[in-house]
């Protein structure tokens, strides 16, 4: 920390999978860091970068035109030597000897961990922006990337539906969210599907299989000559080739499966990603300008009760957003 205590230079990195609005975040981050009289330094691949000492100093021009790009132009990286204390006191050396005063890590909750982990060791200040198309992070109703990921799937699904119709079939569609239900279910929901299914490292597939099998026989009574079930990736990618077989074995179903994958991370960010990129980039460079310096100081940017507010970051940590049960019977009245 510099001895007046006074902040003038901060860093940004985005960790973590990609999502759509990581580049309006950026660029908010730095343009508005730069309006308030700051130097930005951006960390390109994330941790392990920062541990490489990949940093340059941004200017209002090297953020230009990148608004309306996917992907994140600092580009990201999972780093695992981040799990030691080790390397992140290195980091803390790093951005120190670069006369860095505070840093804001764009990412998903492991990558907050990192930032939180970081912070409380070596008395660092952090922020966290809530970057992932998973929209798994606890104590924030929105993560920006979440809303392009969806109109990618659902403009996927939609596709699907005039084939699945036109042959009378069954389709399986995987989505991503890794443990995270949130896009299955806004998916799901969005997209009329029959069923959606969230594998759960409690349950086992058949129980989950037979369920489906169940909700698909109804379907067919209904008079649904074809349909969608909605397949959260859970732990297992490529769970739903195992359920397509098991719904052949047990039920004589026979569906066609598509995994969306990598597609949902991709593409121009939605106006909402780009608004919401935008809104809580500035946000972080303010509460920093505000609450820093303060050696602990370790908070996140988030969206509560449809507003944008900061909370601890140790509150996000470690905890998962519960299933919304009443989305899982909206979809299902709605199947009928
Ligand atoms: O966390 C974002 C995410 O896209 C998850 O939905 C998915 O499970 C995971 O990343 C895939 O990670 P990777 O790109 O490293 O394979």
């Amino acid at each position: 920390m510099r001895k007046n205590n006074k902040i003038k230079a901060i860093a940004v990195l985005c960790s973590g999978g990609d999502a759509p609005g990581m580049n309006a975040a950026l660029r908010a981050v730095v343009r508005s860091g730069i309006y308030h009289g700051l130097e930005v330094h951006g960390v390109y691949r994330g941790y392990s970068g920062l541990l490489e000492g990949n940093l340059e100093l941004m200017t209002k021009r090297s953020v230009a035109n990148i608004i309306q790009r996917g992907g994140t132009i600092i580009k990201t990286a999972r780093c695992k030597a981040f799990f030691q204390a080790s390397a992140r006191e290195e980091a803390v050396h790093i951005l120190k000897r670069k006369n860095i005063d505070a840093l804001v890590v764009i990412g998903g909750e492991g990558s907050y961990t990192g930032a939180y982990l970081m912070s409380k060791e070596n008395g660092f200040p952090v922020v966290g922006l809530p970057g992932t198309i998973d929209n798994d992070i606890f104590g924030s109703e929105y993560s920006i990337g979440f809303d392009t990921a969806v109109n990618t799937a659902l403009d996927a699904i939609d596709k699907i539906r005039d084939t699945a119709s036109s042959h009378d079939r069954v389709f399986l569609v995987e989505v991503m969210g890794r443990t995270s239900a949130e896009i299955a279910i806004r998916v799901g929901v969005s997209g009329g599907a029959e069923v959606i299914v969230l594998p759960s490292p409690k349950k086992r597939l058949s129980d989950w299989s037979d369920s489906t099998l169940k909700k698909l026989k109804t379907s067919a009574r209904q008079g649904k000559l074809s349909s969608i079930v909605v397949v959260a990736e859970g732990d297992h990618p490529g769970c739903t080739y195992e359920l397509a077989q098991k719904l052949k074995r047990k039920g004589g179903i026979d569906s066609r499966v598509a995994i969306l994958g990598h597609i949902q991370r991709g593409g121009s960010p939605s106006a909402m990603d780009r608004f919401m990129g935008s809104l809580m980039g500035a946000t972080a460079v303010e509460e920093i300008l505000k609450r820093a310096p303060q050696e602990n100081l370790a908070i996140s940017i988030g969206v509560q009760n449809g507003k944008i507010t900061s909370i601890p970051l140790k509150a996000s940590i470690g905890k998962h957003k519960k299933v919304d049960q009443n989305m899982l019977k909206l979809a299902a009245t709605l199947a009928i």
